[in-house]
């Protein structure tokens, strides 16, 4: 089985090859200074290909995003999924750093919505129900008790149209969905709209939007995990988390919030300050266990701030740096904890427990049933409208 580097560079060099016979090759970079692979031109680029078929013959189409760079994130149709993003570390050498597969057939059993776009709704609904304007409606309970992202068939598990396109702001994908009235219980015609925009400093933008011809609850994410060592047979512990928010929504076994809002002030959840993920992921506490570490929403400070940076996470040894961005009020920081070791690991080995991290920015979860929190009701003549951004550097 071809090893991911060597992978890499054939699809690297058969991309310049691409742009070169297009007449749009740039320079060559040199190879970086540890002789691994070579660069991409100094040009931006997007590049589709074949990844496969799903079962009733549709085809899956993988689009490269790239910068001058060289960094490049890989889209494929199916949900919306970044199966790769290939980035700098501090010394220059390119890796991948999301959690993802080599090819198409994973992703279509048991991923544990690796690289995904999520909806209708993204995290938990009690019960697999909720009530608007009196009519009451059932969702599938697909997580014990519960419901979770957008059910048996969520948005992670749709072919979404795929536009790509080059902007002043970088290079785009534009993906739109059209989730029928009753898919998945969920009442209104839905139109999705998502735009993917790789800029040329290195940062992912995300823009979310969706109207209705009903009322009905919209929350959209992105499930990315990340490993910013580029090294997925290494956990995520070492990595350093900044997190700007002063509370977080404890919940019950079935990871539900109580509805509490909780100061992280002298507890395991408080990252006000950077500290390693790993210093308090198993600490003795009834929240933790319930978690089984870090699977928890926190309330982002200044929800009415609009966009704002709400998330550092930097990995010391490699010096790359995470920036997370977004307009949202609430992110589910989640530490990987049911990976179990049985996924298989792009470039060969499996996936341990707590070999990625998500940062899935989000109203909080089970809003539909808690008043009291910032509502996901979505109602005909309006747009639903959400903004995140992943700018992923170096120190
Ligand atoms: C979210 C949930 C986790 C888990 C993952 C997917 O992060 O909060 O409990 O279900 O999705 O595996």
């Amino acid at each position: 089985m071809m090893d991911r580097t060597f992978k890499q560079a054939i699809r690297i060099s058969l991309c310049s090859l691409l742009l070169l016979a297009a007449g749009c090759g740039g320079p060559k970079k040199d190879a970086d200074a540890a002789g691994g692979i070579e660069q991409a031109p100094d040009t931006m680029a997007i590049g589709q290909q074949s990844f496969g078929t799903l079962p009733d013959g549709r085809e899956v189409t993988r689009y490269s995003l790239r910068n001058t760079s060289g960094m490049e994130i890989g889209v494929i149709n199916l949900g919306g999924i970044i199966t790769d993003w290939t980035a700098p570390d501090a010394s220059g050498n390119y890796e991948d750093i999301v959690l993802g597969f080599d090819n198409l057939e994973p992703y279509l059993d048991g991923n544990p919505y690796f690289g995904a776009l999520i909806g209708r709704y993204g995290n938990r609904i009690a019960g697999g129900s909720f009530s608007l304007d009196g009519q009451a409606y059932t969702l599938a309970k697909n997580n014990g008790e519960n419901h979770l992202h957008g059910g048996v068939k969520g948005f992670d598990k749709v072919l979404w149209q795929a536009e790509p396109r080059q902007s002043d702001a970088g290079n785009t994908l534009e993906l739109t969905y059209r989730s029928p009235d009753g898919e998945e219980g969920y009442p209104g015609n839905l139109d999705v709209k998502v735009t993917y925009t790789l800029s040329e400093a290195g940062e992912l933008d995300i823009l979310y939007e969706a109207k209705t011809d009903k009322p009905t609850v919209v929350n959209l994410t992105q499930h990315s995990y990340f490993n910013l060592s580029g090294d997925f047979s290494r956990p995520i512990t070492d990595h350093m988390l900044t997190l700007q928010a002063d509370a977080y929504l404890p919940v019950d076994a079935g990871l539900i919030p109580t509805g509490e809002i909780r100061p992280v002030a002298g507890t395991p959840f408080d990252f006000t300050q950077p500290k390693t993920i790993g210093a308090e992921i198993d600490a003795d506490n009834p929240q933790i266990s319930l978690g089984g570490g870090y699977d928890h929403c926190w309330i982002l400070n200044g929800p009415d701030a609009g966009f704002r940076k709400v998330a550092t996470v930097t990995h010391p040894p490699s010096g790359r740096r995470l920036e997370v961005f977004t307009d949202e009020p609430g992110v589910q920081f989640y530490t990987g904890n049911f990976l179990d070791g049985t996924l298989p690991a792009k470039g060969g080995g499996t996936y341990a427990r707590r070999s990625g991290f998500c940062l899935e920015t989000q109203h909080y979860p089970d809003s539909p049933n808690q008043e009291a929190f910032p509502s996901v009701r979505l109602d005909p003549g309006e747009t639903y409208s959400s903004h995140t951004k992943f700018k992923l550097t170096t120190n």
